[in-house]
């Protein structure tokens, strides 16, 4: 592994998932790989689990960590190249990623869409210029187009807790207030997409088709209920169509997952990566139901970076 950016660089998937479940019955026990190494952290979005859960993996592993609030903590940076930096930026994305390279062994960046521009964001633009400029390898905190430590946990919680050989995980779009990025789901049919126990169902209503890159040949059905249907999994998220760029084009609350909509699956455990707008995405009563994992799913975060860092950095 040289960076952790999607899917494919989990390179063989059954033996970083071995891997994650080993460290999480063991989380101290790989100290050694910590010793001495410092994981950089850089935030240009708000974060709760993956500012903390990243922070608690460094400390699981020995290493030391420092987390750096992009604009709001450090100098106005400059994105363009080539810029005449006499207005408001004061320093070159060029100069503070090489610099924070001095002071990590392994770099983690939380950059979000601008949803604005699908061009920019669906290039990744931003990530490819730290990429370009760090010296230390990079993990994604959430880029542009995925989240794949997000992804990786959701493998950890699915694979921990299913009671069978095979199980139907259903991604379901669910409403929201405001127009969010189309990450999650993009990193979550990523990875459930190529995970041979798992068949895969996504379903939307028209118009929130996901970039096919990320679907790679899953099953679409635009009818919630009959996707429902035999669930052993449900993930909820919304996301902002990818075709009429990140615009809203349904707020349609019977997309709303309530014990309703649970009821058509074979009593499926619910999985969120949350934050989540409660009664807007999905209704308390899924949320706080025994089948309910979402608490153990953001606990499996500390897992699923502490298995990235320990590759990085073994
Ligand atoms: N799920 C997730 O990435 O949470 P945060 O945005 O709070 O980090």
């Amino acid at each position: 592994m040289k960076n952790f950016l999607s899917f494919a660089d989990a390179g063989e998937y059954k033996a970083l998932l071995r891997q994650a479940l080993d460290i999480k019955a063991n989380p101290y026990g790989y100290q050694h790989v910590g010793k001495n190494k410092t994981v950089g952290l850089i935030f240009f979005n708000p974060s709760l689990r993956t500012r903390l859960s990243s922070l608690k993996a460094a400390y699981n592993l020995g290493a030391q960590a420092w987390v750096l609030n992009a604009g709001a903590d450090s100098w106005t940076l400059e994105m363009a190249d080539g810029a005449v930096m006499n207005g408001t930026t004061q320093e070159h994305i060029k100069d503070a990623i090489a610099v924070m390279s001095q002071y990590c062994d392994v770099l983690g960046v939380r950059t979000f869409p601008t949803l604005k521009d699908k061009e920019a964001d669906y290039s990744e633009e931003v990530l490819t210029k730290i990429l370009h400029y760090a010296t230390v390898p990079v993990i994604s905190l959430e880029s542009a187009t995925l989240h794949p430590l997000q992804s990786f946990a959701d493998l950890i919680t699915v694979a921990e807790t299913k009671k069978k050989e095979r199980v139907k995980v259903v991604l379901t779009w669910a409403p929201h207030v405001r127009a969010l990025p189309q990450c999650v789901p993009n990193s979550f049919a990523d990875w459930f997409s190529e995970i041979d126990w798992v068949d895969f169902v996504i379903t939307h209503p028209q118009g929130y088709e996901l970039d096919p890159k990320f679907t790679k040949g899953a099953t679409i059905e635009y009818d919630q209920r009959k996707a429902l249907e035999g669930a052993d999994y449900v993930q909820a998220k919304n996301w902002s169509s990818y075709r009429d760029y990140g615009q809203v084009l349904s707020n349609d609350p019977s997309w709303m997952l309530t014990p309703e909509h649970m009821a058509r699956t074979n009593d499926a455990k619910f999985i969120h990566c949350l934050p989540v707008r409660r009664n807007v995405e999905v209704s308390d009563a899924v949320l706080d139901s025994p089948n309910s994992l979402i608490v153990q799913e953001a606990g499996n975060r500390t897992f699923s970076m502490q298995t990235v860092l320990h590759e990085l950095l073994k």
